[in-house]
């Protein structure tokens, strides 16, 4: 855990390194999707990192709040968009903005909580100029600019991030104002989030504020991680799993032939479709009937293999860096904090209608699970951090990483959405991830971008937006 002035501050002693534009197109190259291996470059390099906040975290749609947490005008969260510090803001007109938490000044925070309730507005501690909740200056302490003749007030304030947009309750913001929109960007991939956002009629709320850590890793660790690395589970978590579970437990043996893969646009899911072996590990025999029960009833909004999928053992990432698992019910953001850092926060979801006490055992259940605390946080960390120190030695970083598993399982059968691949203990979503990532480094346009001959499913697009 971390407190307030010390989590999402620029690194200590960074000694930033920015790459020429037409350096991007090398970058690329080090996701060789030929050979399914990629350069552990990637993980490590400082250049291909600034690389990556401007070319990815600049422009992509990055994950900002959920509608729960500022149900009101002036309630806000402070978070970032990569490295960037963002205060996201309910307006007056119930829409939401979002702006760079920077005084145009000197540069100093003007917000320096995490949260806030009814704010009429952010002061800067610096010289006192003050904004609205609509990123506008208001003030300049005492006038003294004010009557500066060249000073235009007006013109002056928090710079806007340049689109928000939200999708079922879960609010993201666009640096780029070319960006497509939120629901392009997303593709089909909004009917895989379906599976946590719209499971009950009720719509979902982010409960019990946010944990927050700091993990001395590559955010790529994680969000490949959840895009599609079951098969880590069973070895890294199988004594976590005893834990919790019983010494009988073998999460080995728990996959069948209906786990799948699918991934759009670099975004991806995998689930093995047990109805809750997620939901399971969490300790409360309570959720585990609450979650069979919703199943049942959700088969008419969503389907049979959705409805399966509700307390799955099955984790996911929309790309870059915001990943969820259903059945533990989890969201969580890995913001990037230099090549070998992230601040990681953690909320847990609940549908609005579930009863208190299901909430409740949820929230302790993702506490004693995925938090810093949490049994498999824990063990999962530690693997990234190894991962990411390891691969800075000299000629350690000669060798490329290997992500061949399940090359050939491709399932143009199934009828889901995405990139379909047989079998969820697969590399086929962590491929598409880095060819996703290749892409942001290659190209300079979201035509190139949106109509990817790799991360998109030419075949199903049709088929699946008639
Ligand atoms: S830096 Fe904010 S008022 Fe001077
Ligand atoms: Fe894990």
């Amino acid at each position: 855990m971390c407190d307030n002035n010390s989590c999402g501050s620029a690194r200590p002693n960074m000694k930033p390194v920015y790459p020429k534009a037409d350096k991007y197109p090398e970058f690329a190259k080090l996701v060789d999707e030929e050979k399914s291996q990629v350069d552990r470059r990637v993980f490590t390099d400082e250049e291909v990192y600034q690389a990556e906040l401007k070319q990815i975290f600049a422009r992509a749609w990055l994950f900002l709040a959920h509608d729960s947490q500022i149900p009101n005008p002036g309630d806000f969260i402070r978070t970032s968009m990569g490295e960037d510090d963002i205060i996201v803001v309910r307006q007056r007109d119930k829409s939401v903005g979002a702006f760079i938490n920077s005084c145009p000044h000197r540069g100093n925070r003007v917000c320096h909580v995490d949260s806030g309730k009814k704010s009429r507005g952010f002061i800067c501690n610096y010289h006192g100029w003050s904004f609205g909740i609509d990123g506008g200056l208001r003030g300049t302490d005492g006038g003294v600019y004010d009557k500066d003749e060249t000073f235009e007030k007006s013109e002056i304030g928090l710079p806007p991030v340049a689109q928000v947009q939200s999708y079922k309750g879960l609010i993201f913001g666009a640096f780029d104002p070319e960006a497509p929109s939120l629901e392009e960007f997303l593709g089909d991939f909004t009917f895989y989030l379906d599976i946590m956002l719209d499971n009950d009629q009720g719509g979902t709320e982010f409960i019990g504020g946010a944990i927050k850590s700091e993990i001395s890793c590559n955010w790529k660790f994680p969000a490949e991680n959840f895009v599609g690395d079951i098969l880590h589970a069973s070895w890294t978590h199988q004594s976590g799993a005893q834990a919790i579970l019983g010494g009988g437990v073998d999460l080995g043996k728990r996959y069948d032939e209906l786990a799948f893969q699918a991934s759009i646009y670099g975004h991806g899911i995998e689930s093995n479709l047990d109805k809750v072996g997620n939901t399971r590990t969490l300790g409360y025999p309570d959720l585990v009937d609450y979650v069979f029960d919703l199943s049942e009833k959700a088969k008419d909004r969503l389907g049979e293999v959705r409805a399966r999928a509700i307390g799955a053992v099955s984790s996911s990432n929309v790309f870059p860096n915001f990943s969820f698992l259903p059945g533990q019910n989890t969201f969580r953001v890995w913001h990037p904090r230099g090549p070998d850092k992230i601040e990681l926060v953690v909320w847990t979801i609940v549908n609005k209608n579930a009863p208190d006490h299901i909430k409740e055992q949820y929230r302790k259940g993702v506490m004693m699970t995925f938090s810093p605390g949490g049994v498999f946080e824990m063990d999962d960390g530690e693997n990234w951090e190894y991962s990411t120190k390891v691969n800075e030695g000299y000629m350690t970083r000669q060798q490329p990483l290997h992500y061949a598993l399940g090359v050939g399982t491709l399932d143009e059968e199934r009828d889901l959405p995405g990139i379909v691949h047989k079998g969820s203990k697969n590399e086929a979503n962590q491929r598409l991830f880095y060819s996703r990532w290749a892409e942001f480094m290659k190209y300079d346009n979201w035509d190139d971008l949106q109509n990817s001959k790799v991360t998109l499913p030419q075949n199903k697009k049709q088929q699946w937006s008639d």
